[in-house]
This record gives C-alpha cells, sequence and structure tokens, in this order.
C-alpha cells in the first residue's frame, strides 16, 4: 500500500503503482540539446515525483542507433555504424548525471534485446497477416547510386506546401506521407533530381479494417491521451469525401546498404528505423531486468503495469498509431499514457545566429559552473500538461531562481538556522503554539493539491502553490521578527518556536520541491538529518528534534554568467601548441596556390647540408622537378622513393647554395620544434594520381 491516504484530503486507498516510463529515444548522431534536456526533465520530474509517493518505477531510454542518416554519418566520420554509436554513447552520462536524469537504464537499439525482439513482433504480425509485400517505385540517388532514406529526400509538403520538408513528414502541419508525393524533390547528399527505381517493400498493414478499428479505440480511451492530441489524431484517421486521407499502409523495409535489423526471411532488406525505435523501449526495459534479476515477460504480462512515454510533438503520429498497433497485434500490452510536450524555444524562438552563438547548449550551461537545478527548476516552472512550446529566456530565467528559488524558499532555512544552533544547539521545539501551527497545518494542506499537479504534469502550477506557501512563510517571519527577539530578554522560548516553525515550512517546502530539486533536497536531508523525504513525510512533524548545521544551500545567478551562456565560442584562435591560426583568407586567396600530387621518383642526401635531401619529383608533367627539402633529420633517402606527395606547383624557382628548387613539398611539424621535434610528410589517401590537384 503507498502512502497517499495517509496525506490529509486523500480519499481512498489506491496500490502500488507499477510504472514503465520511457522518455524518447535520441538518434545516436550527436550530443544532447536542450531539447533533450528538457524533455528528460519532465519525465525525471513525474518519475521522481512518483517514486516519493511510494510507487514502482522503472524509467529506461537508449539510443537510437539505426537508420541511413547514421550510416552516412559514420562513414563520412570514417568509422563503423557501430563504431560511431558506441562513441556518441559514451558521451551521454556528462549530461544525464549533470542535470540529474535517474534512468534506471540506457541500452542501444542496436543491442542483442532489440534485434529478438523486433524480428519476433515482425513476425508475430506476418502470423496475423498484417504484413504486405509490394513492388514499389522508390526515389535513387543516381549521383550516390543508392536509395535514398527519407530524410535525404526534402521539398514541398504535398498537404500544406511548405518548403523544405523531410521526405516523410512535415514539421509545419505534421502530416506524414511518402517521400514520392513530396513536390520539387531533391537530394540531400547531392543536390541531385532522385529519379524512380522500383523495388520490393515491406509494409504494415494499417488500412486493415482490425488496425482501424482498433485504433479508433485505443485512440479514444479517456486519460490515454492529451485533447489536443487526440483531435489531431482523429484528422488522420479521417477520409475525406472521396474517401481519400485515412490510414495508409505502412512501408517498414528498407534496401541495403542500411544499419539496421535484417527482416526475417528477406535477405537484403532491413526494418526501417521507425520499426525498431519503439521497440527500444522494451529491449532496454528487458536489458534492465536482465541486470537486476526480474522477469520481463511476466511484468509485461502484467495488467496493473502502466506503460509511459514521454515524446515531443513532432512524432506523435508513430506513437499513437504505429506503436500501439505493432504492440497490439503481436499480442502484447500498449501504452497507457502518450505523454505530448512542445519544443523548447530560446529567445522566443529568435534563431541564433552562428556569430551570436547557437542556442542554449547544455554542456556549456554545466561547464560554466551554472547549476544544472536552476534549470530544472526554471523548465519546471514553465511546464504544463498541455502540447505548448515553452521558451528560455535569461531576464525571466536570473529572476525566477534569484526572487523565487533563493528569495523565498532558500532564505526561510537561512533566517531561521543560525539562531537555531548557535542559540539552541540545533534542538526545535517540540509543541509550536497555535499561530505556527496554524501555518504548518495550511501547508499540508497542501500536499494533495501539489501531489495532483505533479501527477497531472502540471509542474508551473505545483511550483507557484509552492511559491505561494513560501510568501506565508515569509509574512510569517515577518511579523514574528526573529532578529528582534533574539536582542529581547526572556524571549527565548519565542525565539525557539518562531524558528522552529521555519525549519518545519522549510522542510515541507523541501518536499513539494524534491522532484524538481533532488540535489539540493539531499542536502537538505542531511541538514534537517532526516531520511529521504516522501511525499507522505508532508502528513509528519518532525517535533522536537537536533538538526545538523546549515551549510549555504544555493547561490544567486550573476546575469554576466548566463550571458556567457548565449556568446559564440570564440574563433579557434590558438592550437594546442602555440601557433596562431593565420589571417583569414578568401576561397580566391587559397586557389593561388597550385597544389599537386607528385610521385618522388628519387631522393638523396645533398652534400654539405645537414638539413637537406635532394628530391626528384614527377608532378605529371611529362618532365621531372628538382626540389630541395628540409627533411633530412626526419627521414632516409629510401623511405621517401616510390612514394607520393603533395607538393607547391607554382611556387616561383628559388636558387639555392646547392641548385635550383623548383617548388616545395608539405609536412606538417610542431610550432616549436626543440620542444615537440618531428617533421611528417604529408601523403595523400591510396588512388591519387601524379599530377592531380589538391584542392
Ligand atoms: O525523433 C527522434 O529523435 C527519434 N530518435 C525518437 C525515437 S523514439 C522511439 F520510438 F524510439
Ligand atoms: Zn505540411
Amino acid at each position: 500500500m503507498v502512502d497517499f491516504p495517509a496525506l490529509p484530503g486523500a480519499k481512498k486507498a489506491i496500490m502500488t503503482r507499477k510504472l514503465f516510463v520511457t522518455t524518447a529515444l535520441p538518434y545516436a548522431n550527436a550530443n544532447f540539446h536542450i531539447g533533450h534536456i528538457m524533455e528528460y526533465t519532465q519525465a525525471d520530474v513525474w518519475v521522481r515525483f512518483q517514486r516519493m509517493m511510494g510507487q514502482e518505477v522503472h524509467f529506461v531510454c537508449a539510443d537510437d542507433a539505426h537508420g541511413a542518416p547514421i550510416m552516412i554519418a559514420a562513414e563520412k566520420a570514417g568509422k563503423t555504424p557501430q563504431q560511431f554509436v558506441a562513441d556518441i554513447a559514451s558521451g551521454r552520462k556528462p549530461y544525464l548525471d549533470g542535470f540529474h536524469i535517474s534512468f534506471d537504464n540506457w541500452h542501444s537499439t542496436d543491442g542483442a534485446e532489440n534485434h529478438e525482439l523486433s524480428k519476433d513482433v515482425y513476425r508475430a504480425l506476418r502470423r496475423q497477416e498484417l504484413i504486405d509485400v509490394k513492388a514499389i517505385e522508390q526515389f535513387f540517388d543516381p549521383e550516390k547510386s543508392m536509395f535514398l532514406p527519407d530524410r535525404f529526400i526534402k521539398g514541398e509538403c504535398p498537404k500544406c506546401g511548405a518548403k523544405d520538408q523531410y521526405g516523410d513528414s512535415c514539421e509545419v502541419c505534421g502530416a506524414v506521407y511518402a517521400p514520392t508525393e513530396v513536390k520539387n524533390p531533391y537530394s540531400v547528399l547531392t543536390g541531385a533530381t532522385p529519379i524512380l527505381k522500383s523495388s520490393e517493400h515491406y509494409f504494415f498493414k494499417l488500412s486493415d479494417p482490425r488496425c482501424i478499428a482498433f485504433l479508433e479505440e485505443w485512440t479514444q480511451s479517456p486519460g490515454r491521451l492529451q485533447p489536443e492530441v487526440f483531435n489531431k489524431i482523429k484528422e488522420w484517421f479521417t477520409k475525406d469525401e472521396e474517401g481519400k486521407g485515412g490510414l495508409g499502409d505502412w512501408d517498414i523495409s528498407r534496401d541495403a546498404p542500411y544499419f539496421g535489423i535484417e527482416i526475417p526471411d528477406a535477405p537484403g532488406k532491413y526494418f526501417y528505423v521507425w520499426l525498431d525505435a519503439p521497440i527500444g523501449y522494451l529491449a532496454s526495459l528487458k536489458n534492465y531486468f536482465g541486470k537486476i534479476g526480474r522477469d520481463f515477460d511476466a511484468f509485461l504480462a502484467d495488467p496493473e503495469v502502466e506503460q509511459v512515454h514521454f515524446i515531443g510533438k513532432d512524432i506523435t503520429y508513430f506513437h499513437t498509431l504505429f506503436w500501439p498497433a505493432m504492440l497490439h497485434f503481436s499480442g502484447r500490452k500498449t501504452p497507457d499514457h502518450v505523454f505530448v510536450h512542445g519544443f523548447m524555444t530560446v529567445n522566443n524562438g529568435e534563431k541564433m545566429s552562428k556569430s551570436r552563438g547557437t542556442g542554449l547548449d547544455p554542456m556549456k550551461y554545466l561547464s560554466l559552473g551554472l547549476n544544472a537545478e536552476c534549470l530544472r527548476y526554471y523548465i519546471a516552472a514553465k511546464l504544463n500538461g498541455r502540447v505548448e512550446d515553452i521558451d528560455f529566456n535569461p531576464e525571466d530565467f536570473v529572476a525566477r531562481i534569484n526572487s523565487d528559488l533563493v528569495g523565498k524558499y532558500i532564505n526561510i532555512a537561512s533566517r531561521a538556522a543560525g539562531f537555531l544552533s548557535k542559540r539552541f544547539g540545533g534542538h526545535l521545539s517540540g509543541d509550536v503554539g497555535v499561530e505556527g501551527r496554524t501555518l504548518l497545518d495550511s501547508l499540508r494542506a497542501h500536499a494533495t493539491t501539489i501531489a495532483e499537479l505533479y501527477e497531472e504534469r502540471e509542474f508551473g502550477k505545483a511550483l507557484r502553490e509552492t511559491m505561494l506557501l513560501a510568501d506565508r512563510v515569509n509574512e510569517y517571519v515577518d511579523q514574528n521578527k526573529p532578529w528582534e527577539l533574539a536582542k529581547q530578554e526572556g524571549k527565548d522560548a519565542v525565539l525557539q518556536d518562531v524558528c522552529s516553525v521555519c525549519i518545519e515550512a522549510f522542510r515541507l517546502l523541501t518536499i513539494y520541491l524534491k522532484p524538481v530539486l533532488p540535489a539540493l533536497a539531499a542536502k537538505v536531508e542531511a541538514f534537517l538529518r532526516v531520511e529521504p523525504l516522501q511525499f507522505s513525510d508532508a502528513a509528519r512533524a518532525l517535533g522536537a528534534h537536533q538538526i545538523g548545521t546549515y551549510e549555504h544551500l544555493m547561490q544567486r545567478i550573476d546575469i554576466k554568467v548566463v550571458e556567457a551562456l548565449f556568446e559564440a565560442p570564440p574563433a579557434p584562435k590558438v592550437i594546442p601548441g602555440g601557433e596562431d591560426i593565420a589571417p583569414e583568407i578568401k576561397i580566391d586567396d587559397f586557389s593561388k596556390v597550385d597544389l599537386r600530387i607528385a610521385k618522388i621518383v628519387k631522393a638523396e642526401h645533398v652534400e654539405g647540408s645537414e638539413k637537406l635531401l635532394r628530391l626528384t619529383l614527377d608532378a605529371g608533367e611529362g618532365r621531372l622537378r628538382n626540389v630541395f627539402s628540409g627533411i633530412k633529420g626526419a627521414y632516409q633517402p629510401e623511405q621517401l622513393e616510390g612514394k607520393l606527395t603533395v607538393m607547391v606547383a607554382n611556387l616561383a624557382p628559388r636558387k639555392m647554395k646547392f641548385g635550383i628548387s623548383e617548388g616545395m613539398v608539405l609536412a606538417a611539424s610542431h610550432a616549436d620544434e626543440k620542444a615537440n621535434p618531428g617533421i611528417f610528410v604529408l601523403e595523400p589517401f591510396p588512388g591519387a594520381q601524379p599530377g592531380m590537384r589538391v584542392r
């Protein structure tokens, strides 16, 4: 049983809830941006609240590893896709720890569990005769010789006409469509106009009457979706007067080359990333249950389990149509809640230009020493249960932290703690008198309301309520003036009572803020010498109790530091080793330098020179060149002969002591050659031929 009924106002006892909670799985092609941190904060606050209510919560996430964009990015980076996503995954922890995001597990959609589960789901859909194979014409990039992933085709939205929309969905009107429906398409890879080519594709038959009937019911189930989300989905369901629109079959296959999961019995075909991505939720839970020794199948078969997904509005379609249908027709439980949030903008969505910085970079925020919980507080204060965008505004941010969090809340403890420790050895009074009890009772009476607001994801309202309570406490302090009591004879008991009321009030406010400010709450628990606070602790009183010493809990924010957050990073002038980057040039300046691949036909010592080697170079001109190069200290002539290198071919010939030098060979060295000796002659990748221009 949960402690909720112990709260004042609670009506009935409820069983411990079993919650399986996820956030959307981020693509493993970049570090987190502020949008990720916003979503994780929203889910984390909700999860921490549930844990404080005594619920059983399993909160998991994973990297969304598959898909052509990641394959292409890996190729560009000269890595295997596996190595590429592993490198991205290794950068997740500093963000998650830094912002106190309390996932129980982090996994990857390329993990063994996901390969297995995705194939299971697919086979079950096939048994239900919900898989179709059809040859379709698809866009093919004739320059790159591959079928183009949807995201690598752009053009005009077939529904609303918005320009520069991706090939699979429109960010303006939310429509989802086939890339071939896009108007005036072009390949993002090469700019070429894609051509249509036929190949066999696998489809999930969402147009099947069973699917439509199921989804109509599922989406309407009360409490499952936010009203505005349901209204949006209705548009996607509804056929127009000509019978057009409505749910179409979903193309779930992609042709090799593709980084993904192979479709059983379909050589050369892979699951489209959006098929296996949400299955990654289950895979991460399974992986986690493997670690903690729990039965994954039994858990998911338990009708009491609530499956909850936090997602952004741009991926609603996948989570409210494809995903529940996949789950249902493969005999699995479907999501109980899909909680959709809006986007996070900075400065009212004002586009940040490169020179003015690029928005709110979460890692920069941390590295400037800004307090992660201030950002959590600000995000939470702006969030509600609807699909609304929220905005980060620097001045507003500083004001809210400094006046609310520090000015109203922290202030209560710092005003009372000093007197208690100096004058009363940290002892709280057991009984605090009528006025104190009235105040504390009114604070306790809000526990249920605040809990309900957290439950409904109305975090902004929960925090506003809490700050109104903090205002009452501060009024109480102002009326009772402990600083004056401290100077008056015979007022010790009153002073102790007033300060004890403050500390008890502070404890109650800390309970209400703990889902948002977990690290701060831990410090408060240490200061108060109490067990980790649960929501039900709001119904109890500390009473006569010994507290610890107060240490500063939170600092005001300096607007200058927030401004620094939005300053463009300085151009990388100095490279490690101390050599400045040369002043900027234009492309025309660069193209004046004619760089050519040259073959080192011969290399020999120069009699009388300690530094130079004489090189005979073939730059594909039908003649050989004589070049003196100061690389004797680094290479033996025989190491160089037969190799290719890069030379400056249009450098004016120079008369030297040992003859005329007709060019220059490129080599790298450290600015301070004495401290870091070494000269490294450049060598092109295999395939380059003498005479080729380097540009
Ligand atoms: O939009 C995205 O960032 C996707 N990677 C979200 C996937 S959510 C789930 F389906 F895995
Ligand atoms: Zn559109």
